[in-house]
């Protein structure tokens, strides 16, 4: 039976699905161009990126790759030049100054790689982390010692940061960045700055707050033994997600992490460069559809027209 004419009305009115969803956090096309001087660079280039509530997941790419711009954007830092960026179902892109300084004081937690940007040097543990609470004028008597105590660093709570090891420093910077109870932690190379066996503890607070505070939590990262540790791994490569590994338990109890390559909306899939290389694929490539796979040859050789 053909639809009446009220029921297409209705149906045309009914807004489509949106990209992601609810999910916590949703990147949908999203574009970043800096103009320094005349020169534009592109550093996202329709980006996408769906996060759900309590995830805790890694992002890595070559340095250049768009994975700072990333965070300062989630963090409402910066502002992007086009696209959908939406947080705990806040629009980044359209909120206004009021609602921008409360997602930054209240809904999101900002870790930076250098750790001397954590922290005020001027006064202990303690007091950096009562220091959010009491700009948001919600101080709560004994929540900074608790903080300090489940990331392990309540020994640090009466030290300044010369007093403290780079990864204490970086911990005590987690239990700032949860003061005010955020939805979400953002920490832009945490490890950066601290050797292999430092980061793992740091990687381990970020853990606990997932886990047992369920704040979502993204790390970006360049440690490629990260993809063990967390649920899920994306790969940026030139200001596009490109590839992502899912970790998982295998049937005896063994950690098995799979590689994808990411599929958007249209159809576009980014072929790793070194599989390219190594058939020589460039510009074209043949494509054909069997029942259960895509196969993906190089482009036969031009008749040449002469
Ligand atoms: N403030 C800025 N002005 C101009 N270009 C920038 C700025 N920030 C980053 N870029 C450029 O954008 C691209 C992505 O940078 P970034 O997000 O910092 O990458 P990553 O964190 O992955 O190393 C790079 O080409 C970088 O030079
Ligand atoms: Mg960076």
């Amino acid at each position: 039976m053909n639809p009446t004419l009220s029921e297409l009305e209705a149906k045309a009115r009914r807004p489509a699905a949106a990209f992601g969803g609810d999910a916590h956090i949703v990147c949908d096309n999203l574009v970043r161009i800096y103009k320094t001087e005349g020169v534009e660079v592109v550093a996202l280039q329709g980006l996408d990126l769906v996060i759900d509530k309590g995830e805790l997941v890694a992002i890595v790419g070559a340095s250049g790759s768009g994975k700072s711009t990333l965070l300062n954007v989630l963090s409402g830092l910066d502002v992007p030049t086009a696209g959908v960026a939406r947080v705990a179902g806040m629009d980044l892109l359209s909120m206004s100054a009021k609602d921008r300084l409360r997602y930054r004081r209240s809904v999101v937690g900002f870790i930076w790689q250098q750790t001397a940007r954590n922290l005020l040097p001027y006064l202990t543990a303690r007091e950096n982390v009562e220091l959010p609470m009491r700009l948001a004028g919600t101080p709560r008597k004994g929540r900074a010692l608790e903080l300090l105590e489940l990331l392990g660093v309540a020994s640090c709570a009466g030290r300044r940061t010369p007093e403290m090891s780079g990864g204490e420093q970086q911990r005590v910077a987690i239990a700032v960045a949860l003061a005010n109870s955020p939805q979400l932690i953002l920490a832009d190379e945490p490890t950066g700055e601290l050797d292999s066996e430092t980061s793992e503890q740091v990687f381990d607070a970020l853990r606990k707050a997932n886990r047992e505070l369920g704040v979502t939590v993204t790390i970006v990262t360049h440690d490629p033994l990260v993809s063990e540790q967390v649920d899920r791994t994306v790969g940026i490569r030139d200001g596009r997600t490109s590839s992502e590994t899912l970790r998982r338990e295998g049937a005896e109890g063994q950690i098995i992490a799979e590689e994808y390559a990411v599929l958007d909306r249209v159809g576009r899939l980014q072929l790793p460069r070194d599989f390219m290389n190594a058939l020589e694929m460039e510009r074209r490539v043949r494509l054909e559809l069997e029942s259960d796979h895509i196969g993906v040859w190089p482009a036969r050789e031009e008749p040449s027209n002469d």
